[in-house]
């Protein structure tokens, strides 16, 4: 029976600042979540929406700015944009954050935000510690009076590298505590990966399997088939893996192997995923080497069209060596997981979008049965479908009709549209927004998980320092360059192919 979720807890009354108002998150992603949490009857009374960006708009500006934004918001989001405000100014001009502060002491006056404050750090990362210091300089980052809150949201990246990211904490925690800061990573606010703490805590089929003893090895992947869009100039400054890797796949990979928390608190949770990025082994310059292909897109075809490669894209650095593909073996040395390979791969211009974490199990000890007719059967899988199709999959042998034992994989196949269908899934954004809102940190990164993330991730950073280390070409449209398959093929596995039909298909092809 298809279910709708319980309603939102509504928010308490607060103020929420968006620094980079004018930008591209604020506008793509903030907005919309925004008024969805509006029209869900989220923010009651007392709230209030501050721009603070360089941009010099009036209120009526930014106000025009966020119905065009939200062009499909309902009456009480529209209702509310009537009041937000707007403070323009730089993020290094004492004066912006004087006039902030008025603004903030007026909604509290006209809007009754009743002192809570909710800070966005939705600019370039260059700016977080500053615009916290600031915060802290002008008494915004403590609770403005008794009972209120004041908290930090702030976007990825956390750092470009370990020393940096050591750095802004330092940064930020001069000026807020911990518990005040609500680290993003836009993929904790996915159903599909809170859905793993579900998969894994709330069923007893799968704890007994879930370890060295059955699991293979695992698979992940984020593969995306766009390229860098208009981000060329953001991209070059980053890569694959601190885009991608560093945050999103150390997420996920975090929650899928953790050990099972004593609750499902904040700290429950990031303690055990804390625990687990500790036991990633840290690689050592060679190994760095050895278990890492990076790679960049070339001339290409995808979905039958001519893609320019990354060298061509605007904003890159023709002789860029910047990676747009990277495939990695992990390990994780604990009682769980030891001996078993964690294989790692994302990319873009990629032939598909697809994120998906594959627990890839051991054969059987003997097989009965014919090599050459069962020579379809790939070996049993439990496959979390992040996105686009979202489900699970559970990939075993089945025998095809007929006289003699043909076998093939064929899959018993949970997908969130058919299991809930009608039931509005929200964009990671909104979920998280809401959370902050209500102050539960549960699906944020804190500090040491960050820190543990760039711990493992730095070692390759250091050994790719020189120019073009270990750089290879794919041709955009393919799954990477051809030494990301030996790497897998090394330990005697292969990539699945996240892309073709898992499931048994009525020809049984
Ligand atoms: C962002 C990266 O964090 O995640 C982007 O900066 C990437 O480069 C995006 O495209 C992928 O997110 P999603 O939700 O589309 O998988």
């Amino acid at each position: 029976m298809p279910s709708n979720p319980p309603p939102l807890t509504p928010a308490p009354p607060v103020a929420m600042v968006v620094f980079g108002a004018s930008g591209d998150l604020t506008r793509r992603k903030i907005l919309p979540a925004m008024a969805a949490l509006a029209d869900q009857g989220v923010l009651k009374e007392g709230f209030r929406l501050i721009g603070v960006a360089r941009t010099p708009w009036s209120d009526a500006d930014f106000q025009d700015v966020v119905t065009a934004a939200t062009p499909d918001a309902g009456p009480r989001w529209r209702e509310l944009t009537r009041t937000f405000t707007y403070v323009s100014g730089g993020y290094d001009q004492s004066d912006t954050f004087t006039r902030l502060r008025a603004a903030l002491a007026e909604a509290d006056e006209t809007s009754g935000t009743a002192g809570n404050r909710l800070f966005y750090l939705a600019t370039v990362p260059a700016v977080f510690g500053h615009v916290c210091q600031a915060l802290a300089d002008h008494g915004c980052s403590k609770p403005a009076s008794d009972g209120a809150f004041s908290r930090v949201v702030v976007e990825k990246p956390f750092g470009r590298d370990l020393a940096s990211a050591l750095d802004l904490d330092a940064q930020m925690h001069a000026a807020f505590d911990e518990d005040q800061i609500y680290r993003i990573d836009h993929y904790m606010g996915k159903e599909t990966v809170q859905n793993v703490l579900a998969l894994r805590f709330a069923n007893a089929i799968f704890e007994p399997v879930w370890n060295h003893r059955y699991v293979d090895h695992v698979q992940v992947t984020v593969a995306e088939s766009l390229g860098v869009e208009h981000r060329g100039g953001f991209y070059e400054t980053a890569g694959a893996l601190r885009d991608i890797v560093q945050n999103h796949v150390m997420q996920v990979l975090a929650l899928t192997l953790m050990e099972p928390p004593t609750g499902i608190g904040a700290d429950r949770i990031r303690d055990e995923k804390v625990k687990l990025l500790q036991s990633i082994h840290i690689p050592s310059p060679d190994e760095a080497v050895d278990k890492a292909v990076r790679g960049q897109y070339t001339d290409g075809t995808l979905d039958g069209q001519p893609v320019a490669s990354y060298r061509d894209e605007p904003g890159v650095d023709p002789d860029s060596q910047t990676e747009t593909f990277l495939a990695l073996q992990l390990k994780v040395e604990n009682w769980r997981w030891s001996g078993v390979p964690i294989f790692v791969r994302t990319g873009k211009r990629l032939p598909a979008r697809v994120t998906e974490v594959a627990l890839v199990f051991r054969p059987v000890p003997y097989l009965l049965f014919d090599r050459q007719t069962s020579r379809d059967l790939r070996p049993n899988a439990l496959v979390v479908r992040i996105q686009p199709d979202e489900g699970i999959s559970l990939e075993f042998g089945a025998k095809v009709p007929g006289e003699r034992f043909h076998l093939r994989s064929v899959a018993m196949d949970f997908s969130y549209d058919e299991s809930f269908a009608g039931a509005r899934v929200a964009d990671g954004y909104e979920r998280l927004i809401h959370d902050a809102m209500v102050g539960d940190a549960t699906l944020f990164i804190r500090s040491d998980e960050v820190e543990q993330a760039w711990r493992i991730v730095d070692p390759y950073l250091q050994a790719w320092s020189e120019p073009g280390a270990g750089l290879t070409f794919y041709p955009a449209g393919t799954w990477g360059p051809r030494l990301a398959d030996l790497l897998v093929e090394r330990s005697g596995d292969t990539w699945r192919n996240p892309v073709l039909p898992e499931r048994a298909q009525p020809d049984g092809t």
